[in-house]
């Protein structure tokens, strides 16, 4: 440490970070409290992420990258000091090796399309798991659809566990990419991502990690994995909406061709040939986010507060909770019950559509999501259409599982 690095005192006392984020204190319809269970789809912002944010815009802003005068230098330095934030969440080897996206699904579209087109041909397989999101199906579909690759399903069990022998056996030489969540967002499951990995680099196959539901949870660090892509998205990580991450290694990013062509990603153009920019700016064509960028910088600072091991471990205690005072629950069923989860609980109420159960939970202040959760192969190994899904942040406490405790009460008596 030298003598300008800040020392930063980490704790974790949940009441304290409740008082982090200001929408905890407005009141929902009716005067209710809010119990806000829906981390999963989209993190609340703490204070510290909205003061970032519109200090830029009130007082800091210019666009990036061109300006000669002080306040797009500013801008710039800003929104590269957040690309090394990001660098040092995830533990790259250098900042080049992180692009700014859209989310993690234009993260995802981009290896797909950029390193699919250059690296894949008819016949060639791509692995995916059972329980991803449709933002890691899709992409490959649409790859699958233009070049004719195929696509290869490593089943879940009925506790929402990635088969391992099932997983192994799904490799043959025309694998080459396998592309598989962290933590499935729909069941909480963490999947054992670094034998995964280790997996497919002994078939001579890459290995591209959905870690969206996974770093607001743990720590991740892509050198030890070995990732060679991994995708996050900023508003699940208490960052703004608008703000994704592809971490990709350096080798395979250079090798890769540009995914959109514009302003920013080139070197030269004139109308017989453009060179392109190198990294990461080969992948940032247009005006980026600049402001979100800056935003999920600061929420990476904000994390960067808290003691995360303190945080994981309250959050597996109210899972533990959670999970007790549904099981113990008639007519409540549980899908997901993997022994590594993240704090998620997905349920259905026997006789009550997941919608019915969302809508009579928020007359109670209460945000759940009901739904397929964009994750209908999920859904359909479990033979449902649908389930509600609650799940923790940082600011989750005791009296929030009690709340959806007693909504879930309150539903029964209105249906069953
Ligand atoms: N992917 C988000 C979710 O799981 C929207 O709810």
């Amino acid at each position: 440490m030298n003598e300008t690095t800040p020392i930063i005192t980490k704790s974790f006392d949940v009441q304290a970070i409740r008082k982090d984020f200001p929408i905890l204190d407005d009141l929902m319809p009716g005067g209710k409290r809010l119990t806000f269970l829906d981390t999963a789809a989209s993190a609340q912002k703490p204070q510290v992420v909205i003061d970032a944010m519109s200090r830029v815009y009130g007082h800091e802003y210019a666009n990036i990258h061109r300006g000669v005068y002080h306040l797009s230098q500013l801008a710039t330095d800003h929104f590269e000091a957040a690309r090394r934030k990001v660098q040092g969440f995830l533990g790259a080897k250098f900042d080049r090796e992180i692009i700014f996206t859209r989310n993690a699904t234009e993260a995802i579209n981009l290896v797909a399309t950029s390193w699919g087109h250059a690296n894949l041909k008819a016949g060639d397989q791509i692995i995916l798991s059972e329980m991803e999101h449709h933002a890691n199906i899709v992409p490959w579909q649409l790859l699958r659809d233009q070049i004719g690759i195929e696509l290869v399903v490593a089943p879940i069990d009925d506790d929402g566990v990635l088969i391992l022998d099932a997983y192994q056996k799904c490799f043959t030489p025309k694998t080459k990419m396998v592309a598989m969540t962290h933590v499935s967002n729909a069941l909480g499951t963490i999947t054992p991502i670094a034998d995964i990995i280790q997996t497919a680099h002994d078939h001579g196959a890459l290995v591209l990690v959905d870690g969206s539901q996974a770093v607001p949870h743990m720590h991740v660090d892509v050198v030890a994995l070995d990732a060679d892509f991994y995708v996050f998205t900023g508003h699940k990580l208490y960052g703004p909406s608008g703000i994704g991450v592809l971490y990709g290694k350096e080798d395979l990013l250079n090798a890769m061709p540009p995914y959109q062509g514009g302003g920013e990603m080139i070197a030269t153009v004139t109308f017989e040939k453009t060179t392109y920019a190198d990294l990461p700016h080969k992948f940032e064509a247009g005006t980026p986010n600049i402001v979100g960028a800056i935003g999920l910088g600061a929420a990476i600072d904000y994390l960067d507060t808290i003691d995360r091991d303190a945080a994981h471990a309250h959050e597996m205690a109210l899972l533990a909770y959670t999970v007790e005072q549904l099981t113990a629950m008639n007519d409540v069923r549980i899908y997901g019950t993997a022994p590594e989860k993240t704090g998620l609980v997905s349920f259905t109420i026997d006789a009550v559509h997941p919608h019915d159960v969302g809508t009579i939970l928020d007359h109670d202040g209460i945000a759940v999501r009901a739904g397929h959760h964009c994750a209908q192969p999920v859904m359909d190994h479990f033979g449902v259409p649908a389930t509600t899904r609650a799940s923790f942040g940082l600011h989750s406490d005791f009296d929030d599982v009690d709340a959806l405790v007693a909504g879930i009460k309150q539903v029964q008596e209105i249906f069953c």
